[in-house]
Formats: structure tokens, C-alpha cells, sequence
């Protein structure tokens, strides 16, 4: 039975171009949904941009321009990039658009109904001259505990220290530097503290195969049996570019809200204009909805699991909707080990790889040979790009081609022999076509390029042990030379079927050339029959050729050496702020501050100081905090228990680089509730606003070791 799947990639924000993260995520998911379309399934394959959202709105006055303007532009700048690597979206639309307005209305109307909204009266920064609400982000100040200057409002860069924006001393806002006053207003929250909520999450969570890096995560952030949960701030106030509520004017919903419902937004639209008819789904968009079988699955990337695992099935759920069958989560690529800025520069631009004519499915190839079914970072690393393309890619397989065609064309006028697999061969081959096919099926895209090039590589050794150079030379072996081409040709073809997903144009011109069809899997365990004509070889794929590599890297190398050598404590750029939203048109790179030296605090009794319990701790785990981008949840070893402590030390430290480090920690500090969990005391560390340094005991100091 052929599989009805409703497909999505995240939204991009329609604020920036592309960057290489973006094309990592389309790139996966073309591939999977190639791979099912081979296979005879259904798929709908659905995107759009994401236009909401106060970062827009900021950036588009910025520039002088109205939201829908920026929006637009920013939109027309990127069209065709998306064809030029070959990704088969079969429909692109926008969050701001009549459809989405009126699903969401539908969703939270459902949502009230069933008594999950609620409305209270919360207290918040306020820039009067902006006439504004400030969201965390966008409110600076002194830091509560070592007086650095210029801190966000959620925790300073300097000391790591966390807290409420309410917490900063002369706080100012970002947006205008006036001085922020509290105002009251009325916000309208998803009850997801609900008993019901709670209930439906568990089952949902245990009911879905997701990836186990996601369940835990979602063990955490649901508690036992959903404790953890607390309600969700939907709506934000005028101004803001969004949705307004429909029973509430000058409430806007936040855009997390209507950005999953531009999901449904684009596939109605792709349904009403006719498209999804012209691919073959004649019913209407409720009634494919209502469809059970109609599986739907979402690609996105780390930074949003909370918004597409907690969020977005309760409101579907709640709605009466269907609920996604499963998410499909990826890491982050970055560039020779450093994560990618984009105010930065650093990373790889897919425009200028377009620009200097690299071939797309270069791209696709390399990326695919990264890819597996967990989340996990990966690298664009430049030497292993070109050595993956030209002696893998190239080397193995478009070599099989190369050496055997042209004697077909010369020798026996386009015709093939009956090819002739020995029988070792022809068992791999056989034996194969399940295990890829599992492999496309389960993202496990690196372990599928690793078995066809094992596959290849069994066809290279076969023609170098029959060399038909040599045979060529031989006028009485002539036939055996016309067999051992048409075998290889043959074989080509299999390897050809199987990266057809990944290299869907090389799949193409080879099958145009050769006279086959790339798309049939079913041939696979089937040989090309004796007189099977094909054309004479032409190029299939070039070699990449370093300059060509060079002439991308240069300006990538620069931004990278410059963004190592300016302050390591500069996190501003980082790549998903609070609630994912992108700010960095509106926060320029800064140049490395000078160091500053503060004034010694004011004397302490040798009493004072014993107060503090400072202990020698192990860090058993670090991890990156999903909603915070400037922590570090550390898990302490304190010699008679372990503790989680958030620290803002994100900035400067890979989590991986501080696992097994001994360090120093304030033991008796009051724990401290946050958003994601408490933190039970405080790690210790030096700064002055250039960079963090954490402190560390000498070796054979042990955990819980006393500090005095
Ligand atoms: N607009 C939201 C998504 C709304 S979905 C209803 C958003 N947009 S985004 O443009 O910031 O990110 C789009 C996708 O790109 C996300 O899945 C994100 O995880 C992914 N990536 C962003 N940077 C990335 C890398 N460096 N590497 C891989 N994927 C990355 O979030
Ligand atoms: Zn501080």
C-alpha cells in the first residue's frame, strides 16, 4: 500500500537569506522524500517562510520599510536557490497569509472552547519612549552580581550569572536606550499546566517513535507525569507584526503560535490552488486531514524541539486536529569546528557557492555522507568536501562509467552484451537493495553512501581484475572485453537507482545517457539485457576543482580567524536567541572590548567569607539549555551528591570540551528556580567582559573537597 505523507521543513524567518543550516535541513528531508516517492509513496512536500514576529518588525523599520515590504524583499532575493539544488518542495508559502489567519483563529477558538485559554494580568518592562513591551532580549543593564555593563536581561556574559530582567541595575532598552518602566497588561496563556494537557504529552510522548535524544529531553521538560508544565504566554502587545487575536484587539498572537499553523496555511493553499490535484490528490484539504492514514512528519533542527514536541501537538490536539506522527530532529552544521555566525560571516554561503558554479549535488553528496538519524552536530569540514566528492563520488562511481563506456561506443556500436555478475558480486548486490533501502527509510543517509560505495568498490576491483585495457588490445578476447563493459555498465546502474535521492540530476543524465530508468528500484535485483543500447559517455561530474574551493573559503576563513580572535564572550550573534527567534540584523558585531579592571569591593570579615561553602566539583555533564541560548546546564559531582547548576558560560565552552573537568562551586548558594529547571549553586568563574574563564582545583584535589 503506498504511504500518504505530509511532509514539512522548518519555516525559515523570512528575515535573511539562506545560510548553509537551512540547506543541511532541506537537503535531508529532499532526500527522504525522494527516496519515498521512489518507492511508490504519496508525498506532499511543504514549506514556507515564517514573516512574523517582533525581530521583522525591529529590522524592517530599521531599513524604512513596512514588515510585508522586508519580507518581500528578502523572499525575492531567494528565489531559485531552493531549484538550484534540486530540492523538490511541491509548494512554498507564508505564515502571513488569509489561510493562516483563519486556521489559527479555528485552532485557538477550539482551544477556548475547550477551556485551555486563559487571560491574566502580568507586570513587564516597558519602553515608553518606543511605547513598547521589551521581551528579555531586548532590555540591558548592569549585572545584579558583578556590575558588568551592558548585560541582557536574562543573564550576564561577564560572571554568568542568571536572573530576571527585573534584576538588572540601570536597565535601558536596547531598542531606544530609554529607561524601561514595569507596566501591567492583560497576556492570554495556553493552559498547559491543564491535567489534560499533561496527560495528552505523556501519551503522545510514549505513543511516537521519537528520537531518544528528544525523549529525554522530553522527559525532562514534562516532569513526572507532566509537572513540569507550565502554561504558555501566546499573545504579545501592539505593535508587533502577527496575528491578532479574534476576540481581543491589540493582542497579537506571539509567533510560535502562528508559525506551526503556516504548516497547515501553506498545504491548504497548495490544496486550493490545485496543485495537490495535479499531484494526484483529488479530495479536499479537511478530508486529507481527516484521512488516518495520512502520515505527517516535520524536519527541523535542534533549537526547536520544545516548540514542535510540547506546543504544537497539544494545540492540534486540542483543536481536534490531527497530531504529528513523528518529528524528525537534526543538529546544527558548522564550519571547521566552529559554530556559524551569520553577523558574523563566518560558515559557508550557499549564494556564492552557487555564484562560483560549485555543483549542487557536490552539496547533496556531502552532506548525505554526514547524516544519520540522530541529533547530532556535524562539520563542513573543506578537506574532507573535496576528498569525499573527488575520490568517493567521483573516484569510485563515476569512474565505473567512464572506463567502461567508451568501449561500448567504439567497439560494439552502443550495444551491450549480457552482462555477467560473478556470483560473490551479484550476492552483495542482491543482498544490498533491503539493507539501503532501510537506511533511506531511517535517515541513516551516511550508512546508506558508506554501503554504495562498499558496492562500488566491489565494482572497481572487478574491473581492475579483468583489465579491459588489456583485453582491448587482444583481438580474441574481444567478446569477453564487450561482457566484462555491459557488466559494469549494468552495475552502474544499480549504484546509479540507489543515489538517485541524493544526486537526483547525475541519476538523471546517466539514465538519459544510458538508456535506463533511475527511478526503478524494482530493476535493481535485474540485469540490463544483451543488446541494451546506450549512448557514447559524456562527462557526468567533474572533480572539484581546490581553487574553486579557495575562492568559497576565502572570505568564510577570514570571518572565522577574525570571530576567534575578537572576545570568545561575545554570544550576541548566536544562532537561535530566546524562543529561536533570530535577531541579528539588529545587534552588529562588536569589536573586542578593552579589558577593564574593577575596583576592590569593600573589606569582608574572615566570618563573611566562611560563609561561603566553596567546593572542589566534577562536571559529570554539560548540555546545551533549548530555551536559553547563553547556558550551560551542568550536572556537579559534589563528592556526596550531584547537582544541576546553570551556568551562562555557553559562549565560551563546547559542553563536550568541560565533561570529566574539576572546577569550583559555591555549594550553600539558595537554589534559584528558572524556566527550565532549578539551579542548585553556582560555578565559579573569571571575567571582565572579554571573555569567561572557568576556574579549575590542581590535579588531585577531589570532588567535594573543601575550599578555604
Ligand atoms: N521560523 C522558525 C521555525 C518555525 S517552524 C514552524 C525558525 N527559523 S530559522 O530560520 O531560524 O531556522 C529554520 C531551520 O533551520 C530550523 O529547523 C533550524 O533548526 C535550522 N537551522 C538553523 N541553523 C542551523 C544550522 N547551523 N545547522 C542546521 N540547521 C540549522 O527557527
Ligand atoms: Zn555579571
Amino acid at each position: 500500500m503506498p504511504r500518504k505523507l505530509f511532509i514539512t521543513t522548518a519555516l525559515p524567518y523570512a528575515n535573511a537569506p539562506f545560510h548553509l543550516g537551512h540547506f543541511m535541513e532541506y537537503i535531508q528531508a529532499d532526500i527522504w522524500v525522494r527516496f519515498q516517492r521512489l518507492q511508490g509513496h504519496k508525498v506532499h512536500f511543504i514549506c514556507a517562510d515564517d514573516a512574523h514576529g517582533a525581530p521583522i518588525m525591529l529590522n524592517a523599520e530599521k531599513q524604512g520599510l513596512t514588515p510585508e515590504k522586508l519580507v518581500e524583499k528578502v523572499t525575492s532575493e531567494r528565489v531559485g536557490d531552493l531549484s538550484k539544488f534540486n530540492l523538490s518542495f511541491d509548494h512554498w508559502y507564508s505564515t502571513h497569509s488569509p489561510e493562516n489567519v483563519a486556521l489559527l483563529h479555528d485552532i485557538y477558538k477550539k482551544l477556548k472552547a475547550n477551556k485551555l485559554i486563559i487571560s491574566r494580568e502580568i507586570e513587564q518592562f516597558y519602553d515608553p519612549v518606543k511605547g513598547m513591551f521589551l521581551a528579555d532580549r531586548y532590555i540591558k543593564g548592569i549585572c545584579p552580581k558583578c556590575g558588568a555593563k551592558d548585560q541582557y536581561g536574562d543573564s550576564c556574559e561577564v560572571c554568568g550569572a542568571v536572573y530576571a530582567p527585573t534584576d538588572l541595575k540601570s536597565p535601558y532598552s536596547a531598542i531606544t536606550g530609554a529607561k524601561p518602566v514595569l507596566k501591567k497588561s492583560e497576556h492570554f496563556f495556553f493552559k498547559l499546566s491543564d491535567k489534560r494537557s499533561a496527560k495528552f504529552l505523556n501519551e503522545w510522548v510514549a505513543n511516537t517513535p521519537l528520537q531518544s535524544e528528544v525523549k529525554n529531553k522530553l522527559a525532562e521538560w514534562l516532569g513526572d507525569g507532566g509537572k513540569n508544565l507550565n502554561d504558555w504566554d501566546i499573545s504579545r502587545d501592539a505593535p508587533y507584526f502577527g496575528i491578532e487575536l479574534p476576540d481581543a484587539p491589540g493582542k497579537y498572537f506571539y509567533v510560535w503560535m502562528d508559525a506551526p499553523v503556516g504548516y497547515l496555511a501553506s498545504l491548504k493553499n497548495y490544496f486550493e490552488s490545485g496543485k495537490a490535484k495535479l499531484n494526484g490528490e483529488a479530495r479536499s484539504f479537511d478530508e486529507f486531514l481527516a484521512d488516518d492514514e495520512v502520515e505527517q512528519y516535520h524536519f527541523i533542527g535542534k533549537d526547536i524541539i520544545y516548540f514542535h514536541t510540547l506546543f504544537w501537538p497539544a494545540m492540534l490536539h486540542f483543536a481536534g486536529r490531527k497530531v504529528p506522527n513523528n518529528v524528525f530532529v537534526h543538529g546544527f552544521i558548522g564550519f571547521s569546528g566552529e559554530k556559524m555566525s551569520k553577523s558574523r560571516g563566518t560558515g559557508v554561503s550557499p549564494q556564492a557557492y552557487l555564484k562560483l558554479g560549485l555543483n549542487p549535488e557536490w552539496l547533496r553528496y556531502y552532506i548525505a555522507a554526514k547524516l544519520n538519524d540522530r541529533v547530532e552536530d556535524l562539520d563542513f569540514n573543506p578537506d574532507d568536501f573535496v576528498a569525499r566528492v573527488n575520490s568517493d563520488l567521483i573516484g569510485k562511481y563515476v569512474n565505473i562509467a567512464s572506463r567502461a563506456a567508451g568501449f561500448i561506443s567504439k567497439k560494439f556500436e552502443g550495444k551491450l552484451a549480457k552482462p555477467q555478475l560473478p556470483p560473490d558480486i551479484a550476492k552483495e548486490f542482491a543482498a544490498a537493495a533491503p539493507e539501503i533501502a532501510t537506511c533511506y527509510d531511517g535517515r541513516e543517509f551516511g550508512k546508506a553512501i558508506r554501503k554504495i560505495m562498499a558496492l562500488a568498490d566491489l565494482a572497481n576491483q572487478y574491473v581492475d581484475a579483468n583489465k579491459p585495457w588489456e583485453l582491448a588490445k587482444n583481438e580474441d578476447r574481444q567478446s569477453e572485453l564487450h561482457t566484462v563493459c555491459s557488466t559494469c555498465i549494468s552495475m552502474f546502474r544499480d549504484l546509479t537507482v540507489y543515489l538517485a535521492p541524493v544526486l537526483p540530476q547525475l541519476a538523471a543524465n546517466a539514465g538519459e545517457m544510458f538508456n535506463f530508468n533511475a527511478g526503478d528500484w524494482k530493476a535493481l535485483t535485474k540485469l540490463l539485457p544483451a543488446g541494451h543500447e546506450i549512448k557514447p559517455y559524456k562527462h557526468l561530474m567533474t572533480r572539484i576543482d581546490p581553487k574553486q574551493m579557495d575562492a568559497l573559503l576565502e572570505p568564510a576563513l577570514e570571518a572565522t580567524k577574525e570571530a576567534k580572535a575578537s572576545a570568545k564572550a561575545d554570544s550576541k550573534s548566536s544562532e537561535h536567541a530566546e524562543a529561536a527567534n533570530s535577531e541579528f540584523a539588529l545587534v552588529p558585531p562588536e569589536t573586542p572590548k578593552p579589558v577593564v579592571i574593577q575596583p576592590i569591593n569593600e573589606t569582608i570579615s574572615i566570618d563573611d567569607f566562611g560563609r561561603i561553602d566553596l567546593r572542589v566539583a566534577k562536571i559529570l555533564d554539560a548540555e546545551l539549555v533549548v530555551e536559553a541560548d547563553k547556558l550551560l546546564k551542568l550536572t556537579l559531582d559534589l563528592g556526596i551528591e550531584t547537582r544541576t547548576v546553570f551556568a551562562g558560560i555557553r559562549s565560551a565552552y563546547n559542553p563536550k570540551d568541560l565533561v570529566g573537568r574539576l572546577t569550583v562551586t559555591v555549594a550553600n548558594l539558595a537554589p534559584r528556580k528558572m524556566r527550565f529547571g532549578e539551579s542548585q549553586g553556582m560555578v565559579l568563574a573569571a571575567g571582565d567582559g572579554t571573555g569567561i574563564y572557568l576556574l579549575s582545583a590542581d590535579s588531585g584535589a577531589v570532588p567535594g573537597m573543601r575550599i578555604k
